[in-house]
């Protein structure tokens, strides 16, 4: 799947930022585009929070030094927010970046394995790390503290996620695609049964028991995370 990218470091930078909130705000919902930034975007992410409440996913694919590079996807700002509706739009995209590092190192294309093994770690690492800081602790006191109940047993799986991770870009490092290829594997056990599990239990759980102005803020916690 190929989105269209915005360099936001050839923009002169006084016109830098009303041009790329112009481009994003021209996208119709489900589209999708990559800005590339030569700083961390907060000021772009809470400017679009407050300009087009609800209006967008979006979530990291690289994180600097050099370039930092966000994914923005168009929503219908009519329909209410969800930790599901975004954390699904999360798990998706590292889902086609995992995909994507697979095909290229079975291609022997090992500049385009390394580029997308590279944001899927950037991506998964960031959101486990948002769920275990922020979304689970909020359910965790919302519910009155879970000791070793479903959290528990999803932070252990991070741990496990993280490994996987650790263990495909030592193989797309090594150019090694029998090592990517079992990489892989595990990663596909792992993350998509721990993704499934999420959205078919623990996020619809998360979503009933907060109301909507609530969700809304922890939704935006997410986001900026
Ligand atoms: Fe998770
Ligand atoms: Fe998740």
């Amino acid at each position: 799947m190929t989105i269209s990218e915005l360099d936001g470091r050839a923009i002169p930078h006084e016109t830098r930022l009303p041009a790329i909130m112009d481009a994003l705000s021209g996208l119709a919902p489900g589209e999708s585009l990559v800005l590339i930034a030569p700083h961390h975007p907060a000021k772009l992410l809470q400017l679009l929070l407050s300009e087009f409440p609800g209006g967008f996913d979006f979530g990291p694919l690289e994180c600097g030094p050099a370039a930092w590079r966000w994914q923005f996807t168009a929503r219908d700002a009519a329909l209410p927010r969800s930790v599901t509706g975004y954390l699904v739009w999360d798990h998706r995209r590292m889902e086609n970046l995992l995909e994507e590092t697979l095909a290229a190192a079975v291609a022997g294309r090992w500049d385009d394995a390394h580029l997308h093994a590279s944001r899927y770690a950037t991506a998964l690492r960031r959101h486990a790390d948002l769920e275990d800081e922020v979304l689970f602790p909020a359910y965790e006191s919302a519910c009155g503290g879970f000791g070793d109940g479903p959290t528990a047993h999803m932070r252990a799986e991070h741990v496990e996620v993280r490994a996987g991770i650790d263990r495909l870009l030592r193989a797309v490092n090594a150019r090694d695609a029998g090592a990517v290829r079992d990489a892989d594997e595990t990663l596909r056990r792992v993350a998509l049964e721990h993704h499934a599990k999420e959205e078919e239990i623990l996020f619809p759980s998360i979503d009933d028991t907060f109301p909507q102005p609530e969700l809304d803020a922890l939704v935006q916690r997410l986001l900026m995370a």
